[in-house]
């Protein structure tokens, strides 16, 4: 409520937000969990919560008018089409050279994503995270993220034989014959609902193309893993449709935390205003870059260090398809949760998901999400004069990923006798290099803050997600976000409370 005083705001509840909504609340603290996007608990007029990707409608989007579907061309036609504007639970954040993907809502990212729960190799981590003690890490942290997180994999016998994963098994035997590593990736899915799907006997998720626009059934979201267990403590509060806008000392100590109560066209409907004796930034890589950037630049918090805004990556991802030929079909049944990858990372600086195409008709496609040793960073930075914060990311930059991936599929192109799709970003364009689902950085660890994310000019302010990792995973973020907001709040709890 407006005016209330509360020990812990935390702004964002996605995995940084959520792990430390757990974890403080467990140590006996009263948690305030500020969330802009919605509670995603309530089924539309059609018994269903989210939509899927062949029906998006007004839950798909955030406060757009007309989809960005991240493939946008089919066949070479535009497959966009009007929404009504709505406060939906996929952003296609645009910023001059790249449209960033994120999730809105309670549970963040893990509304929307793939559910792919990869920890990185051991012998990558000192490019990861260069300040963190890796021992502690594999022995501790990642292990305590995979069980928070419900993390599991496929069984391989069912695997062999579904039809849902035709395609994964053609991706397996085209990069095997040109001699490239094939790895199973675990996922949060429940791989056991999945195979009920595939038996007929239980409501169809990942096999009914949900997956961009969120998971119905059978995805672990962090709505039912941290997030439950978090407010089962009864200590944490959850505001959903509340958007934080300022925060700043105040006079009677602790922070002053300005925030918008939105309504789902987007409008603000009440500010309010709370002071906290602590707050947590965990609006991920781009909500909390551009909040301290606005936060430094107007003089809420001018003594942030230099740091912010700095070191962000797209952690090199680059898209691709395929065209195969006619006695290789991927599968019009396809379901819509990757299962496995190309690990090309030492050789060529790549690491390729084999993705679904969950169209419902064959394609004779492959398609794949690369994730790429991309040396390039960007910075944010407020722009006074327009009132919001810029990235300064170039379209162009995405060359090396381009390059990395080609190490892979030129190679496998040639060995099939194949070509690469032109028709799915566009007319004639082959790499979809206009976007990312993996914003990281902007708040980095020892950089921005200190090495377990305290934002140090400012006692009880922390950053404790997606932007303290400094642009690159060398696979899917999430377990190594979700796994450093555990080393971290430990330490935090342990000594500042
Ligand atoms: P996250 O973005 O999850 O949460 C931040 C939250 O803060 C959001 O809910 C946001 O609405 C809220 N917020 C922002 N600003 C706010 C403000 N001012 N006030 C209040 N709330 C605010 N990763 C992976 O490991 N495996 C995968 O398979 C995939 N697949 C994938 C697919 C797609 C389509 C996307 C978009 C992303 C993925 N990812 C992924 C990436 C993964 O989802 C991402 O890295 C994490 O969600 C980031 O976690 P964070 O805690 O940093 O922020």
């Amino acid at each position: 409520p407006d005016g209330a005083r509360v020990p812990v705001l935390i702004v964002g509840s996605g995995y940084g937000g959520s792990v430390a909504a757990l974890r403080l609340a467990q140590a006996g603290v009263d948690v305030h969990l500020v969330e802009m996007g919605m509670a995603w608990d309530t089924p539309g007029s059609d018994g269903k919560i989210f939509c899927n990707t062949r029906e998006p409608d007004y839950r798909s989007y955030w406060l757009r008018t007309r989809t960005k579907a991240p493939l946008n061309y089919f066949l070479g036609f535009p497959i966009d089409r009007d929404i009504p504007r709505h406060t939906g639970v996929l952003d296609a954040e645009e910023f001059a050279g790249i449209t960033v993907y994120q999730g809105r809502g309670v549970g963040g990212g893990s509304l929307v994503n793939g559910g792919m729960a990869v920890t990185p190799r051991r012998e990558n981590f000192p490019a990861i995270l260069p300040s963190v003690n890796a021992g502690e890490m594999y022995d501790v942290y990642y292990p305590r993220a995979n069980a928070g997180l419900g993390v599991g994999t496929i069984d391989p016998a069912w695997f062999e034989g579904t039809d849902c994963y035709q395609y994964a098994r053609v991706g397996r035997k085209h990069a095997q014959r040109s001699g490239f590593p094939f790895v199973f990736v675990p996922d949060v899915y429940d791989w056991d609902y999945m195979e009920q799907e595939a038996a007929g006997t239980v409501t169809k998720s990942a096999l009914a193309g949900e997956i961009l626009y969120g998971n119905n059934h059978g995805k672990k979201s962090l709505q039912k893993t941290y997030l439950a267990r978090a407010k089962a403590t009864g200590r944490v509060a959850v505001s959903p449709l509340h958007r934080v806008t300022t925060v700043a000392p105040a006079s009677g100590g602790g922070y002053r935390v300005v925030i918008e109560q939105l309504d789902t066209t987007g409008a603000v409907t009440a500010t309010k205003s709370v002071t906290a004796d602590r707050v947590f930034f965990a609006a991920g890589s781009v909500g909390t870059s551009k909040l301290l950037v606005k936060l430094k630049a107007t003089g809420a918090l001018p003594n942030l260090n230099g740091e912010i805004g700095k070191g962000w990556g797209d952690n090199g991802n680059v898209m691709c398809g395929r065209a195969n030929h006619l006695w290789d079909p991927t599968g019009s049944l396809q379901s819509a949760i990757p299962c496995c990858g190309i690990d090309n990372w030492a050789a060529g600086g790549a690491f390729a998901e084999v993705a679904p195409l969950p169209t419902g008709i064959e394609t004779f496609a492959s398609f794949y999400l690369s994730i790429t040793n991309n040396p390039n960073r960007a910075q944010f930075t407020w722009n006074a004069a327009a009132g919001k914060a810029e990235l300064s990311w170039q379209t162009a930059w995405k060359q090396p990923s381009i390059d990395m991936a080609k190490s892979i599929f030129d190679k496998i192109n040639s060995k099939e006798g194949t070509i690469y799709r032109t028709d799915l970003f566009g007319v004639y364009k082959v790499w979809g290099d206009h976007l990312t689902y993996h914003p990281l950085g902007g708040a980095v660890l020892n950089k921005a803050t200190d090495n377990y994310g305290r934002l140090t000019a400012y006692p009880g302010l922390y950053v404790i997600d997606g932007a303290l990792i400094p642009g690159n995973t060398s696979v899917n973020p999430f377990v190594t976000i979700t796994a450093l907001a555990e080393r971290n709040i430990e330490k935090i709890i342990a000594t500042d409370l």
